[in-house]
C-alpha cells in the first residue's frame, strides 16, 4: 500500500473531509521516515491484506483502506488517546456503522494491549481487511455475520509499548521492552478488583455482575489508571457488548474467568458461574488453531507447567505459570486487596454484559515479521468461529404491555448466579451452551415473568418478555373489584 494504494489513498482522502484527521500531519511519527522512503514492501501481499508489522502511521492506513474499499458498511472511530497521544483506533464492521440497531448483539476484538506482543494487532488488521473482503465478494457467512452483528475491532489498545518495541534494532526483540504503556504501567494489571468484590458478595450475599455501579467516579479521578485503560472503561461501559477477546502473545492458549484465584493461591481453577459457556467458548478458538489444540504440542518453553491445558484451553485461575515466566500470576497477589490490580477479562464480566476471554497466540510475543502468514492461516477460522458464538444462548426485547422498551431489565437465569441485563431498547443477549433453562425478567415497579426454553448450540432462541407495571395491576385490581361490586349489586339487588 506504500506505493500504489498510498498515493491513491492520500488523493481520496485528500476529497474526503473525514479522514483528513486519519493522514494529517499528526499521523507522521517522529522521526519516522516520509512516506515515499518507507522501506519498501517485501513480503507477500494477497487480497489487499500485507502480511508485515504495521507502524502506527501504517496501522491508520491500513485501517483507512479498508474502509474507504468497504466504505458502506465500516466506520473508523477512536475511543481516546495513548499516554504520547496516539488515537486508540477502532473499526467497525456492521450494516449500519455507528449506530446500535436493536436486537443485534455487538462484538469487540482487542489486540496489542501489551504493546510487546505483536502477533493480535496485525492479525487484527488482516481480520478487517478480510471481513471487507468477503463482504464484497458475497460470502455468505461474512454477509450474514456482517448484517446480524456490530464488529468492533481495535488492533491496539497500548501503540506506544508496540512502537517501542518496534524500534529496537534486529528481528530479535527483548522479552519485556513495550509489555507496559509509556507510563509504566502493565495495562492488563490496572482494572479495578472486581473479582475480590463479587468473592466476597458470593459469601455475604450481594450483587454478581455490575459491580462497578458505585465506582463510575472513582475510576475517573483514580490517577493510578493509564489513560488507555479509562478509555476502554468508558467503551465498555457505553456499549451493550456482549462478546469479545483479548488477545496476547508469549503462549498459546485460549485462557476464560476468572483469572483470580478465591483463596488466593497460585494455582487453582477459579471458576465463574459461567463456567459452562466460558469453557465452550474457550473452545471455540481453540479448536480452530491446529497449533493450540494439538494436545501433543510441547510446551512453549521447556519448563513451562502448561498441565492445566485442555484442548487448547484453560482457566484464568488453574493456569500455573512458572515464576519469571511473562504472565506473573505472582504480580497479581502481591497486590491483592489494592484496589487496581486485575486484568481486563475479568473486568468485562463483572462491569458490564460482556462475556471475555483472553487468547495467547503465539510462543514468542514478536515473530519475524515472515512467519506473519502462517499465524493468520492458523488463526484465521477461530477469529471467525469465536465471532459467530455471540449468536448463541438465547435473546429478545424486554418491554412494558404498552409496547414500549424496559431498558436495564435484569434477566437471571435460574441456577447461574451472574445476571445480564437489558440495553437502551430493551434488547438482550443472554450467551448459554445447550439445555433446558428457567429465565426470569424483573424491572423495578413491574412484575417479574419466568419462562422455560430450551436452547440449541445455534442460533440463540428469541424469547421477550412483556412485562406488566404494579400501576397497571392496581388498576386492573381496582376495575376486577369495581366489576365484582356491581355484579354484587345487582344480583343482591341493593
Ligand atoms: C466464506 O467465509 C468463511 C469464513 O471465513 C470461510 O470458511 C469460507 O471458506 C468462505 N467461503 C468461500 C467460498 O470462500
Ligand atoms: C439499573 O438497575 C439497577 C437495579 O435495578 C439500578 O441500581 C441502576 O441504577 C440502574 N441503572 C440505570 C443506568 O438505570
Ligand atoms: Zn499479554
Amino acid at each position: 500500500m506504500a506505493g500504489r494504494g498510498g498515493r491513491a489513498l492520500l488523493a481520496l482522502c485528500g476529497a474526503l473531509a473525514a479522514c483528513g484527521w486519519l493522514l494529517g500531519a499528526e499521523a507522521q511519527e517522529p522521526g519516522a521516515p516520509a512516506a515515499g522512503m518507507r522501506r519498501r514492501r517485501r513480503l507477500q501481499q494477497e487480497d489487499g491484506i500485507s502480511f508485515e508489522y504495521h507502524r502506527y502511521p501504517e496501522l491508520r492506513e491500513a485501517l483507512v483502506s479498508v474502509w474507504l474499499q468497504c466504505t458502506a458498511i465500516s466506520r473508523i472511530y477512536t475511543v481516546g488517546r495513548s499516554f504520547e497521544g496516539r488515537e486508540l483506533l477502532v473499526i467497525e464492521l456492521s450494516d449500519n456503522p455507528g449506530v446500535h440497531e436493536p436486537g443485534e448483539p455487538e462484538f469487540k476484538y482487542i489486540g496489542n494491549m501489551h504493546g510487546n506482543e505483536a502477533v493480535g494487532r496485525e492479525l487484527l488488521i488482516f481480520l478487517a481487511q478480510y471481513l471487507c473482503n468477503e463482504y464484497q465478494k458475497g460470502n455468505e457467512t461474512i454477509v450474514n455475520l456482517i448484517h446480524n452483528t456490530r464488529i468492533h475491532i481495535m488492533p491496539s489498545l497500548n501503540p506506544d509499548g508496540f512502537e517501542k518495541a518496534a524500534s529496537q534494532p534486529g528481528e530479535l526483540k527483548d522479552w519485556f521492552v513495550g509489555r507496559s504503556n509509556a507510563q509504566g504501567i502493565d495495562l492488563n494489571r490496572n482494572f479495578p478488583d472486581l473479582d475480590r468484590i463479587v468473592y466476597v458478595n458470593e459469601k455475604e450475599g450481594g450483587p454478581n455482575n455490575h459491580l462497578l455501579k458505585n465506582m463510575k467516579k472513582i475510576v475517573d479521578q483514580n490517577t493510578k489508571l493509564a489513560p488507555e485503560t479509562k478509555a476502554v472503561i468508558h467503551w465498555i461501559m457505553d456499549i451493550p457488548f456482549v462478546l469479545s477477546a483479548n488477545l496476547h502473545g508469549g503462549d498459546l492458549v485460549a485462557n476464560y474467568p476468572y483469572d483470580e484465584t478465591r483463596s488466593g493461591s497460585a494455582h487453582e481453577y477459579s471458576s465463574s458461574p459461567d463456567d459452562a459457556i466460558f469453557q465452550s467458548l474457550a473452545r471455540a478458538y481453540s479448536s480452530f488453531n491446529p497449533a493450540m489444540s494439538d494436545p501433543n504440542r510441547p510446551p512453549c518453553r521447556k519448563n513451562d507447567d502448561d498441565s492445566s491445558f485442555v484442548d487448547g484451553t484453560t482457566n484464568g485461575g488453574a493456569w500455573y505459570s512458572v515464576p519469571g515466566a511473562l504472565r506473573n500470576k505472582m504480580a497479581s497477589l502481591v497486590y491483592a486487596g489494592q484496589a487496581f490490580t486485575i486484568g481486563m477479562q475479568d473486568f468485562n464480566y463483572l462491569s458490564s454484559n460482556c462475556f471475555e476471554i483472553t487468547v495467547e497466540l503465539s510462543c514468542e510475543k514478536f515473530p519475524p515479521e515472515e512467519t506473519l502468514k502462517t499465524y493468520w492461516e492458523d488463526n484465521k477460522n477461530s477469529l471467525i468461529s469465536y465471532l459467530e458464538q455471540i449468536h448463541r444462548g438465547v435473546k429478545g426485547f424486554v418491554r412494558d404491555l404498552q409496547g414500549n422498551p424496559i431498558a436495564n431489565a435484569t434477566i437471571s437465569v435460574e441456577g447461574i448466579d451472574h445476571d445480564v441485563t437489558s440495553a437502551k431498547d430493551g434488547d438482550y443477549w443472554r450467551l448459554l451452551i445447550p439445555g433446558n433453562y428457567k429465565l426470569t425478567a424483573s424491572a423495578p415497579g413491574y412484575l417479574a415473568i419466568t419462562k422455560k426454553v430450551a436452547v440449541p448450540y445455534s442460533p440463540a432462541v428469541g424469547v421477550d418478555f412483556e412485562l406488566e407495571s404494579f400501576s397497571e395491576r392496581k388498576e386492573e385490581e381496582k376495575e376486577e373489584l369495581m366489576e365484582w361490586w356491581k355484579m354484587m349489586s345487582e344480583t343482591l339487588n341493593f
